[in-house]
């Protein structure tokens, strides 16, 4: 009988990151840490799983993300004290960032809150290229009482020119920011008020779940990829025409520090983004790439996404707490990194450590006699700093040599002779030259 069972694999729309793009994975995040620390932020880790009303109340009950996307179970009690708790793996990490700001009473130190997480968020959403069901995101999060400034429109611009610069630091090409505001919570309602008397005589004709939406949140009817009812979405007003003279100026604003700064941008009217908490600015932020919206995917596809929630911490039953923040789909970013690096060429736009770095040497023990001076002698050179990997004296030479080419920019021969003389042979790569050196220069030497 045979006991083999089909092997196991990840769960659909999961990723196993290996070596070396996880070395890629984290430059990037080092050096997002970098620019953020440089703007004054700190870091906040928030739970990966809240309770489901956080998103049901934050993100809103309508939108695809709540609606459809979430991975939700109900936590069974353990104990005839606890009650059943219905829990949710987080889709997105503002409601959790806000959530933690009530809970801990950030607002009441006064000042501007300045936050930035990176973290697996997760969304049942239809797996392809550059959307995943499990997926990461670096974003910020920037909060406060009004009187910290956290309304200024500066604020808005600030956190683009930081993105700006964070792209263009990635050595991210072609990025497009588009820019459009959403208005506040008053300007919203009439909004809402002329989307349902435009939807009405023509909801009828549209799918079923704008039907509804025309009827519980009619905001989202424009986040609808539904083809069928595109036209009918194009013909109804846009909210640019409902803004009041505080939300025009605070957006005249943003623009007018953007370009004060240098920073290009589109305006699009039609950018409401698919969550319910956003007031004023939203913004995403496009590249051209294999899941851009050029391609026919949607919208829904951008680099990051963001904008202001002014409302939100009220929603949460917090204090008000006007605030902005984005979040970069980091698989996204990755993607677009080694697209646009292609084949390697010269010209390659990207840092050179976009690319996996080769070790500074690999030891090649020549007979199993000598592996334990080859170990004693990498411990030496990796504890000068040095990246050191070490073969094995069963090796013959060739295959010795064809590992070392492999992963290191020069191989260390360590045979009896060697031993005895403490002379090394080290022959780098790039040169082909072969040397003699001293052990105690060959620390120097293998970093020259
Ligand atoms: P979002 O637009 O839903 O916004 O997501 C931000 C970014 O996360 C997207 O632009 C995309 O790059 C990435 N993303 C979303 N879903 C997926 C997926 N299934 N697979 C891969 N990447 C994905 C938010 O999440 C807001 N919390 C952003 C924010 C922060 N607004 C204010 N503060």
């Amino acid at each position: 009988m045979s006991t083999q069972s089909s092997p196991l694999k990840a769960v659909r729309g999961t990723r196993d990151l290996l070596p070396p793009e996880t070395a890629l994975w984290n430059r990037i995040e080092q050096t997002a840490r970098e620019v953020f620390a440089r703007y004054g932020f700190g870091e906040i880790r928030t739970p990966i799983f809240e309770a489901t009303e956080l998103f049901a109340r934050g993100v809103g009950e309508e939108t695809d993300i709540v609606s459809k996307e979430m991975y939700t179970w109900e936590d069974r009690a353990r104990a005839q004290s606890e009650k059943a708790q219905s829990l949710t793996l987080r889709p997105e990490n503002t409601a959790g960032v806000v959530r933690a700001y009530i809970e801990h009473k950030l607002g009441e130190r006064g000042d501007l809150q300045k936050l930035f997480y990176i973290g697996p968020q997760f969304r049942r959403e239809r797996p392809q290229r550059g959307r995943y069901r499990q997926f990461w995101q670096i974003g910020v999060e920037v909060l406060g009482p009004v009187s910290s400034g956290s309304e200024s429109p500066v604020r808005d611009a600030e956190v683009l020119e930081m993105l700006a610069t964070l792209l263009d630091e990635l050595g991210v090409k072609n990025w497009r920011l588009e820019l459009n505001s959403v208005g506040s919570t008053e300007d919203r309602k009439r909004y809402d008020a002329a989307l349902r008397a435009a939807l009405e005589p023509v909801k009828a004709r549209m799918c079923e779940d704008n039907q509804r939406r025309a009827e519980t949140n009619p905001l989202r009817v424009l986040d609808s990829k539904e083809p069928a009812d595109q036209e009918i979405i194009a013909a109804l007003p846009k909210i640019a025409d409902y803004l009041d003279e505080d939300s025009r100026a605070h957006f005249a604003a943003v623009r007018a520090a953007l370009d004060a700064c240098g920073v290009a941008y589109t305006v699009n009217p039609r950018l409401v983004r698919g969550l319910d908490y956003y007031t004023r600015t939203t913004f995403e932020f496009t590249v051209p790439s294999s899941f851009d919206p050029a391609s026919g995917l949607g919208t829904q596809n951008a680099l990051l996404g963001g904008g202001r929630y002014d409302g939100l911490s009220e929603m949460l039953g917090g204090p008000k707490a006007p605030g902005i923040g984005f979040a970069i789909g980091e698989d996204r970013l990755i993607l677009v990194l080694q697209e646009q690096d292609g084949s390697r060429a010269v010209d390659a736009p990207h840092p050179e450590w976009m690319w996996a770095k080769k070790l500074d040497a690999y030891i090649a023990p020549i007979g199993a006699e000598c592996n334990a001076a080859a170990l004693a002698l990498a411990r030496e050179l990796r504890r000068t700093g040095l990246s050191v990997e070490v073969g094995d004296g069963t090796f013959r030479l060739k295959k010795s040599f064809d590992a070392a080419d492999k992963v290191a920019r020069n191989i260390v021969i360590l045979g009896e002779d060697e031993v005895r003389s403490d002379i090394l042979t080290v022959k780098t790569f790039a040169t082909g030259e072969q040397t003699k050196v001293a052990r105690a220069e060959l620390a120097k030497a293998l970093r020259a």
